[in-house]
């Protein structure tokens, strides 16, 4: 039995613990325990407190979430007005800035400090006598939103600040910047498509989204990060006197600081980094718009002044936009394999940094609705990252009144059959018997994880069906060298070929057709599973909701999504009609898919890859029997790095995972 003596004593030293061990994370980039390990000093901490709940503080590592949603955020007067910047984009105007800057001081040798501007939303943090007592946002500058809930689970805000190294101080407002990851944003929206909820336009409305949730638990599943760059007031603490030491102090308290900020002798090194900076941006893991250039002495900063909304001792250096404005030609609906029926904006093209976009997606109806955009419109698209296009912004004042309302038709616009709502979402209702969607499903069918046709792609699918050649998956086994001949693009050849590999086609596994039928929620792995379980296609026709329940990974959805494809009697009759032609899909898996080299081994793939498409890459790892997955855990075995990696990267390394280069994955699985 532990005392509550000894029980103070622990509980004070794994707090000490975990929150060093946060700095290592956190401020230096440099953990020297694995996720497992902080896991159980945690789960100690959690453990003791629980026994003893009268030692529980506000500020413990483990009071991070809980506080009740609120009904609206109070309002709270920040201790400085939160000023913004006066921005450039010419190193012409930052030559300028910098001699009015020595002019009005009458030198003629000025030092700054060069920092990424983050994009994201901006707050300030207040700490008294080291605890965290108030976060709030930016607002109109003047006055904030109190989101200290919110902020205190951001695991890289300390609750309490360090004292190792220099003494805190009475009283310290740090200004800041929320952020989050281009990956986790990705992965965000993600989500909220497939719960039918709004997705986010860009990594900033991300992070402000999620940081103002009323209900703070929500917060906490956001994934945020946030860096600090300011002190807005500080009081109990003397010496610091330049923005440099500012920096290195809040580091000193933990407080996390971009490992980018540099200092710069003379201007001409700012523009410099300003250069380096453009250059670097698409490879970080989050978004920046430009650099901020600060004078680094504080006396210099106070003579300098400030003016209505802007200090004049520091500018934004901006890089150019990834926004474009371009007009809405039309918008047309896209019908995917299941049916669901995607608006998508045809553009005007414009270059976008070095992209033209032609394109953007609308995601659903609620989001045009929301935004109020027309066909005709003057739109703004950004592209973030290496995210799809984004409508992200309608120039309302650009409207002439010709502009048409959209939404999406009753009818399929390409089968005809009835629309219905589903969710967020509309789908067409004619199954296979819909162009779009059996075009969609055969090339899925042909694809590499699942029957692996060669030479039967896109292109080929569509002139089948456009032809009338093929009218459902099954016809494809009936095909007839002389009905390929009458199509364009075919010769003698080319239409052997794709005979022989359609007749091959026959002898693949269980696992792989099961995946090739395309139903809802059954992928690669979820066919293999299955095919291992029931062993014939005959079982799994037999499957009750309770059987395939039975399967650990296999949860009610997916269950239905089964049970339902074989109570649909088109789909029996098509697979009647393979067996006739002589599909067997007898052996469960294949022998590379069951014992390949890669056989057990988790792949993570992140960021940019030079030689594959995340899709390649993974059927890759899946044909030699390896698994591939979106997210980085513990039992995670190679994190491949490409270009820009994200989040996963800085996951990666925290839990220790073994991280690769394309390169390295090239050669382990011999490419
Ligand atoms: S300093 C008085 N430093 O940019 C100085 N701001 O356009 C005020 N921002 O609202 C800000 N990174 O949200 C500063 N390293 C950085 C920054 C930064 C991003 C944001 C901040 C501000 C906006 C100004």
């Amino acid at each position: 039995m532990v005392t509550k003596e000894q029980a103070e004593k622990r509980i004070e030293e794994l707090r000490k613990l975990i929150r060093h061990h946060n700095y290592l994370y956190y401020v230096l980039n440099k953990p020297e325990i694995s996720d497992a390990q902080y896991d159980k000093l945690m789960n100690e901490l959690k453990e003791l407190e629980s026994k003893f709940p009268e030692l529980i503080t506000p500020d413990s590592p483990t009071q991070r979430v809980g506080a009740p949603p609120a009904e609206q955020f109070e309002t709270v007067k920040h201790v400085r007005p939160m000023l913004s910047l006066d921005t450039a984009m010419e190193k012409e105007e930052i030559k300028k800035f910098d001699e009015r800057v020595k002019r009005e001081l009458g030198i003629d040798d000025v030092e700054y400090v060069a920092e990424p501007k983050l994009d994201g939303l901006s707050v300030e943090l207040i700490y008294e006598h080291g605890k965290l007592v108030m976060g709030s946002t930016r607002g109109d500058g003047i006055n904030g939103e109190n989101v200290t809930e919110n902020i205190k689970t951001i695991r890289a805000v300390p609750l309490v600040l360090r004292s190792e190294e220099i003494p805190v101080p009475d009283v310290l407002a740090v200004r800041g910047e929320v952020i989050m990851h281009i990956d986790d944003f990705e992965e965000l929206n993600k989500k909220l498509i497939e719960k039918g909820e709004q997705p986010m336009a860009n990594p900033r409305n991300g992070a402000a989204g999620s940081l103002r949730r009323l209900d703070p638990r929500e917060t906490a599943e956001r994934p945020l990060d946030i860096f600090f760059y300011e002190i807005m007031d500080i009081r109990g603490y003397d010496g610091i006197n330049t923005q440099w030491k500012a920096l290195q102090s809040l580091k000193k308290w933990g407080l996390k600081v971009n490992p980018l900020v540099r200092k710069c002798r003379e201007i001409e090194e700012a523009i410099e980094y300003h250069e380096e900076m453009a250059e670097k941006r698409d490879r970080l893991s989050y978004e920046i718009d430009g650099i901020v250039i600060k004078v680094n002495r504080f006396d210099y900063q106070e003579k300098l002044g400030v003016k209505s909304r802007s200090p004049r001792w520091a500018i934004a250096y901006k890089f150019p936009p990834r926004e474009e404005v371009t007009e809405i030609v039309d918008i047309v609906v896209q019908v995917g394999r299941t049916g669901t029926l995607t608006p998508v904006a045809l553009l005007k093209p414009v270059d976008v940094k070095g992209v033209t976009v032609s394109r953007a997606t609308l995601h659903n109806q609620d989001f045009i609705d929301q935004m109020d955009i027309r066909i005709g419109d003057t739109v703004k698209v950004a592209r973030a990252g290496d995210v799809i296009p984004e409508v992200v912004a309608v120039l309302k004042e650009k409207r002439t009144g010709r502009e048409k309302k959209f939404h999406i038709p009753d009818k399929c616009p390409v089968c005809g059959s009835d629309v219905v709502k589903d969710g967020a979402f509309y789908r067409c209702t004619g199954g296979l018997s819909c162009p779009a969607q059996l075009k969609r499903a055969i090339t899925h069918f042909a694809s590499k994880g699942a029957m692996d046709i060669e030479g039967l792609g896109g292109k080929t699918v569509d002139m089948m069906v456009d032809s009338g050649l093929i009218k459902g998956v099954s016809d494809l086994y009936f095909i007839k060298k002389e009905d390929l001949l009458k199509l364009p693009r075919f010769a003698e050849k080319s239409a052997d070929n794709l005979l022989n590999a359609i007749e091959e086609s026959k002898n693949r596994s269980l696992a792989r057709f099961i995946y090739a039928l395309g139903i809802p929620n059954v992928g690669e792995h979820v066919a293999r599973l299955l095919a291992k379980k029931f062993g014939s296609l005959e079982n799994l026709m037999k499957a009750s909701r309770e059987d395939l329940l039975s399967i650990y990974e296999i949860g009610p959805e997916i269950a239905e999504n089964v049970v339902a494809f074989f109570r649909e009697k088109h789909n029996l009759d098509e697979i009647e009609k393979m067996r006739q032609a002589g599909v067997r899909a007898t052996t469960a898996v294949e022998k590379k898919e069951e014992g390949g080299p890669l056989q057990g081994k988790t792949f993570v793939f992140t960021g940019a890859l030079q030689n594959f498409s995340r899709d390649e890459a993974k059927a890759i790892v899946e044909e030699l029997g390896g698994r591939a997955s979106s997210s980085v855990s513990k039992s995670t075995d190679y994190v491949v790095v490409g270009k820009n990696p994200g989040s996963k990267y800085e996951k990666a390394k925290k839990l220790e995972v073994k991280i690769i280069t394309e390169e390295e994955f090239m050669e382990m699985v011999g490419k």
